[in-house]
């Protein structure tokens, strides 16, 4: 199975199509956002050292993200594809990535890159629901739980996220252009990038990667 990255601003639909992927292909996902969130909503020493900065919109530190896909990495799941939703995000964290995977003998076989124009990546975010225990994403107008506010696997109330206020996702764009928007160079010379088109309804992105991916 192939080693994925998923490469996207905020709001472009990662992970919305890295659930679907993993689960058609059996492979894990690590999200270090979703990561992060959780050690947020557990009190742990992680969560108290990220949450100030995810609230603002802000990346956390490279070496904590990069313990974080480190830890992830030596699970034995992940010795037979993975796919990586939200890291890399700068550079640092790609030549770190690359250490590790050299480590380990592996490489990354395709980084999808989607692309989503900004005035949709604002209309998607305004009107996000996500669940708090299992992670699982709605849309007030496109996608809306069963139950009003209630997440469709688990029942858990469904929450907005605090950096999906206005302020804040303008905050994240600017983080994505001026940090992670360089990756898709980075990545660009090994001929592993697949643009996506991330407009459409999640069907028919998921078609076209799949189609890139010739799965
Ligand atoms: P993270 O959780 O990774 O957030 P993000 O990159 O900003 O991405 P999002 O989760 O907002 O969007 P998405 O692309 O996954 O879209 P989604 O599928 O949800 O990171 C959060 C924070 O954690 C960062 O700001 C940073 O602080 C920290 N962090 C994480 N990783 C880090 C790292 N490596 N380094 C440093 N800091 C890090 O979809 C969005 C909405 O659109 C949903 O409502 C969905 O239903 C809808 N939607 C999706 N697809 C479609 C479609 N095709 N049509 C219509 N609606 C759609």
């Amino acid at each position: 199975m192939p080693n994925l990255i998923f490469l996207g601003p905020p709001g472009a639909g990662k992970g919305t199509q890295a659930q679907r992927l993993t689960q058609r292909l059996g492979i894990p996902q690590y999200s270090t956002g979703d990561i992060l969130r959780k050690a947020v909503s557990d009190g742990s020493a992680l969560g108290k050292q990220a949450k100030e900065l995810m609230d603002a919109g802000k990346l956390v530190p490279d070496e904590v993200v990069n313990g974080i896909i480190d830890e992830a990495l030596q699970r034995p799941a992940a010795k037979k594809g993975f796919l990586l939703d939200g890291f890399p995000r700068t550079v640092a964290q790609a030549t770190a990535l690359d250490e590790m995977l050299a480590r380990r003998g592996q490489k990354i076989d395709h980084v999808i890159a989607l692309q989503v124009p900004v005035e949709t990546l604002v209309d998607r975010l305004s009107g996000r629901l996500s669940c708090p225990r299992c992670g699982a994403v709605y849309h007030m107008r496109d996608k809306p739980p069963r139950k009003d506010k209630l997440c469709d696997n688990d029942g858990t109330p469904l929450v907005v996220r605090p950096d999906d206020a206005p302020d804040r996702v303008r905050q994240r764009l600017s983080e994505y252009d001026t940090k992670t928007a360089l990756l898709t160079g980075y990545y660009k010379a090994r001929g592993v990038v697949r643009n996506i088109d991330g407009v459409g309804t999640p069907e028919e992105v998921e078609g076209r990667i799949i189609g890139a991916l010739k799965l």
